[in-house]
């Protein structure tokens, strides 16, 4: 494994390549990966869409920072400038919510698709999609919203 991330991952990359993408691309772009007010800066500056607020799910750092309590500072940062789109521990509609509440503009899912399509393959990729949907129309019943464009911080403890 070692030896296939050294092959796949150049350590060296940098705002530069950033640049480079920037330029040779003229679709959306999005980097992923970002766990910071500063990176998140900085690759709106240097031209990207979006940024992904993500730990990659957490798998690799236990200590890396949650991307949803990330996202308020990274908002107030960028301001309208970029989308902001998040991932990581996205596992029910209610994640979603939250992460809306907080100024995502959307969420990502890793291990909640993956879960679906172990247990059924692509019928069950649909229906972790269908369950995700159904738990974000509830949540948002609950909390007396009609559109997601009434969810504030405030409908949102994290501890
Ligand atoms: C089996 C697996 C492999 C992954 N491989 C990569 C990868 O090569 N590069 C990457 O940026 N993220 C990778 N991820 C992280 C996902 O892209 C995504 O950020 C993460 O799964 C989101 O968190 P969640 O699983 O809690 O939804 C991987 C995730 C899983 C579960």
């Amino acid at each position: 494994m070692a030896e296939l991330i050294n092959a796949m991952f150049d350590p060296g990359l940098d705002y530069e390549d950033l640049d480079w993408v920037r330029q040779s691309w003229p679709g959306k772009l999005v980097v992923k990966g970002i766990q910071s007010t500063e990176d998140a800066r900085d690759v709106v500056k240097h031209g990207a869409d979006a940024v992904l607020l993500s730990n990659h799910g957490g798998r690799q750092l236990d200590r890396a920072p949650t991307p949803l309590e990330l996202l308020p500072r990274v908002r107030d940062e960028i301001q309208e400038e970029a989308e902001i789109w998040l991932d990581g521990g996205i596992l029910s509609g209610a994640d979603i919510v939250a992460a809306i509440a907080r100024g995502a503009d959307a969420c990502l899912i890793g291990r909640a698709y993956l879960y679906g399509l172990m247990a059924g393959g692509e019928r069950g990729v649909r229906r972790a999609v269908d369950i995700l949907r159904t738990e974000i129309v509830r949540t948002m019943q609950l909390l007396g919203v009609r559109s997601t464009a009434e969810l504030r911080p405030e409908h949102v403890t994290l501890r």
